[in-house]
């Protein structure tokens, strides 16, 4: 890719022709099959790349997170010379898996079962007995298997495959388009996973459309114009894609000429009279990226140079191959992510995570669970049902287990799917490609 070029021309060039879709049907057997749940571990999960945590969570050297993936732990710690690695979280010895909780610090990783140590880099320091072993000596021959991992977006990502091209270059143009939201001064506010019955896709499937939202959101109506003709969609050749979402202005089945929560107290932050705007809502997207434009820096905001006015009120919704939904606003941003069961295709492990970037001297921020301190979070893990997980998320889920159920049926053999659904169809290709060996 040509740096050169203007953001808007790299992005055009990347986006796929016309006629990008093939018509792979999405038959019901993509979500309860076991075969294909394997298949898609085999030639999809282990081959791209993902997000294991936080980089704020490696504070200094020793700071150890563990990521679930499958079957798979991936053990990921800052080493000694700064550099956060990542490694599969077993011991080379007999397979006893090294780091049981989620959160640690240590000085070397020893593993509990015989009490091989290993440094941050991996490489084996210590092993009892070491002059027992016939085949040699294992000190100074193994280490633990290293995973390639990256830096993106105060993110620390990891791939399984060690022929994987580089993140920044498997996100293409992606990245360059969020470098300007500066993820990395944000702080994770919320950090949820709950566990749903059905099958990944079933919820990444909605994360790919916003058919459904006049349907199951209609609270969002009053301060997102949900008009598909109004929204753009640009799918992606490299698999992931976006939606451009305008935000700051009621869709037009909202009837009110008064301005509607929340975007009266969005305007009263930012020292704006809703009165003033009544029966001219319509105006406020605009007048709202003029105040956040005049007062965003003195805020600390100094990232807003680097936004275009839209992206001061509207929502730039990415959904990264093949399971991240990235909802990128000019404050704020979420991690929608569906992973998937480690033996159960129709059960998933559903991650919501919320990241904001206070404002000066701001000690409390509005989550989609309500109001929260200015830290990180710790992790909740629960049921789906026992209790919330945003209230948008919410009711997206509330459609997931009948769908899951409805697409065991005799009666379903394909979607018949909207233009602004084609984002849906498009990954379920990709997918085909990576188990394909096309990818
Ligand atoms: S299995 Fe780890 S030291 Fe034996
Ligand atoms: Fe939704």
């Amino acid at each position: 890719m040509n740096a050169s070029l203007s953001l808007a021309e790299r992005t055009r060039q990347a986006l796929v022709g016309e006629d990008f879709l093939r018509g792979d049907p999405i038959t019901g057997d993509r979500y309860y099959s076991r075969e294909f749940m394997q298949q898609e571990w085999d030639h999809m999960w282990t081959r791209t790349w993902q997000v294991g945590a936080v980089e704020a969570q490696f504070p200094e050297a020793g700071c150890v997170v563990t990521h679930e993936i499958g079957n798979e732990s991936i053990l990921m710690v800052r080493d000694d010379e700064g550099r956060i690695r990542a490694f599969y979280n077993v011991c080379q010895h007999r397979g006893n898996r090294m780091i049981e909780c989620e959160e640690t610090k240590v000085k070397r990783l020893v593993c509990n079962y015989h009490s091989w140590c290993y440094g941050l880099n991996g490489a084996l320091l210590i092993a009892k007995d070491s002059g027992d072993f016939p085949q040699g000596n294992p000190v100074g021959k193994l280490g633990l298997k290293e995973l390639r991992c990256e830096m993106f977006g105060g993110l620390v990502w990891f791939n399984m495959d060690q022929n994987a091209k580089p993140l920044r270059e498997a996100l293409g143009v992606v990245a360059d388009q969020l470098d300007c939201y500066e993820m990395g001064k944000m702080t994770r506010v919320m950090h949820m996973t709950c566990e749903v019955n059905c099958n990944w896709k079933v919820i990444q499937d909605n994360f790919n459309e916003a058919y459904h939202v006049q349907a199951l959101h209609k609270e969002l109506a009053t301060f997102i114009d949900d008009d598909y003709q109004n929204t753009e969609f640009e799918v992606f050749q490299n698999g992931h894609s976006r939606m451009l979402m305008k935000g700051a202005l009621p869709a037009a089945g909202v009837k009110s000429k008064k301005v509607q929560a929340p975007l009266d107290s969005i305007m009263r932050h930012w020292g704006l009279d809703a009165e003033e705007f009544q029966g001219r809502t319509h105006e406020v997207r605009l007048a709202l990226q003029k105040q956040k434009r005049a007062l965003g820096a003195e805020r600390g905001y100094s990232h807003y140079a680097n936004l275009a006015d839209d992206q001061l009120t509207d929502y730039y919704h990415y959904t990264l191959f093949p399971n991240m939904s990235f909802t990128m606003a000019a404050e704020s941003y979420q991690i929608l992510r569906p992973q998937p069961h480690p033996t159960d295709p129709e059960k998933c492990l559903f991650d919501h995570w919320f990241f904001v970037r206070p404002e000066e001297g701001q000690v409390e921020v509005e989550t989609p669970v309500g109001i929260a301190p200015a830290k990180p979070a710790k992790h909740e893990v629960f049921k789906h049902g026992d209790k919330s997980i945003g209230f948008v998320a919410d009711q997206d889920l509330s459609v997931a287990i009948a769908q899951q159920r409805g697409l065991h049926s005799r009666g379903y053999t394909d979607s018949y799917l909207a233009g602004q659904e084609s984002r849906v169809r498009r990954y379920h290709e990709v997918i085909n490609d990576y188990i394909a060996g096309r990818v």
